[in-house]
């Protein structure tokens, strides 16, 4: 018989799981400071006394670092190949570029859901944990308020949803420039095989990314700006507004992010003008 739930053991996890600890990699736990595998922290040596800097040694199962641009041809060569949304989920779950796959993420890419010829193209930062674990994007709390707020704007199957890196980032971190430059070629090309006719851009790691633009959320959202690809023969407008998991923390902030989905609304509901 399965034995009781311990509220404790409960509250504790739950308490760890808030934190951004929710992978569990073996059965029991190990003392890596008593086994001898991490050194405790030394008290700070002063410049003159430091021992000259050692290399640190990398990560057990991680390939060695990759040759980001290498990394970023390579990504570009095979999402050029692509002919189809499967054929390009395919090759990024094969693809070994992005340091993400080996940080813990679950090796399953974690791509897009929703309609393959959506008008609105929806971008987050990166997948979370429930997202890792589901294999779809925008599946945990995040994820169910911006499917909320959509269909409050009346955008339901009208959306395809991605990120703009596939695999997690440990903890929940931002991802960095350099595993958003990795994945950007594949992004760019699920844009043109889904076609949408608006970018929403939910947070400020999105934004910036997509929009190569060096500001804070809070001054870009809200405001049309233009995607461009790489190469700079498409373009497409982009709104950027702010991430559901900021609303959950900073619920006053919805009424602006309800503006934004209304600003986005007007636009892709507006006739095409005749060429
Ligand atoms: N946050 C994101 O930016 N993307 C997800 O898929 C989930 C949470």
């Amino acid at each position: 018989m399965t034995p009781p739930p311990d509220p404790t053991a409960e509250s504790l996890l739950a308490f760890w799981a808030e934190g951004g600890v929710d992978t569990m990699l073996l059965e029991e736990p190990v003392d890596r400071i008593a086994a001898g595998r991490i050194t405790p922290p030394k008290p700070p040596a002063t410049r003159a006394a430091a021992a000259p800097a050692q290399a640190a040694a990398p990560a057990p199962s991680r390939p060695t670092q990759p040759d980001v641009s290498a990394a970023v041809a390579e990504a570009r060569a095979l999402a050029a190949a692509a002919d189809s949304l499967d054929a390009l989920a395919e090759v990024i779950a094969g693809f070994d570029g992005c340091p993400l796959k080996f940080e813990g993420a679950a090796t399953k890419a974690v791509v897009w859901r929703g309609e393959p010829d959506a008008p609105l193209m929806v971008i987050g930062e990166g997948p979370g944990g429930d997202e890792d674990r589901l294999g779809q994007p925008f599946v945990g709390r995040a994820g169910q308020l911006l499917d909320k707020m959509l269909g409050a704007a009346g955008l339901t199957g009208r959306v395809m949803i991605t990120n703009t890196v596939f695999w997690r980032p440990p903890g929940n971190r931002t991802p960095t420039p350099t595993e958003q430059a990795v994945c950007a070629p594949f992004v760019e090309r699920a844009i043109s095989l889904v076609k949408p006719k608006i970018l929403l851009l939910v947070g400020g790691a999105s934004a910036k990314s997509m929009l190569k633009k060096d500001q804070g959320i809070l001054s870009m959202r809200g405001r049309w700006h233009e995607w461009r690809s790489a190469d700079g023969t498409a373009e497409l407008p982009a709104l950027p507004t702010l991430h559901p998991a900021f609303l959950l923390r900073q619920p006053p902030a919805k009424k602006q992010a309800w503006a934004d989905l209304l600003t986005l609304t007007e636009r892709l509901d507006r006739p095409d003008r005749p060429a």
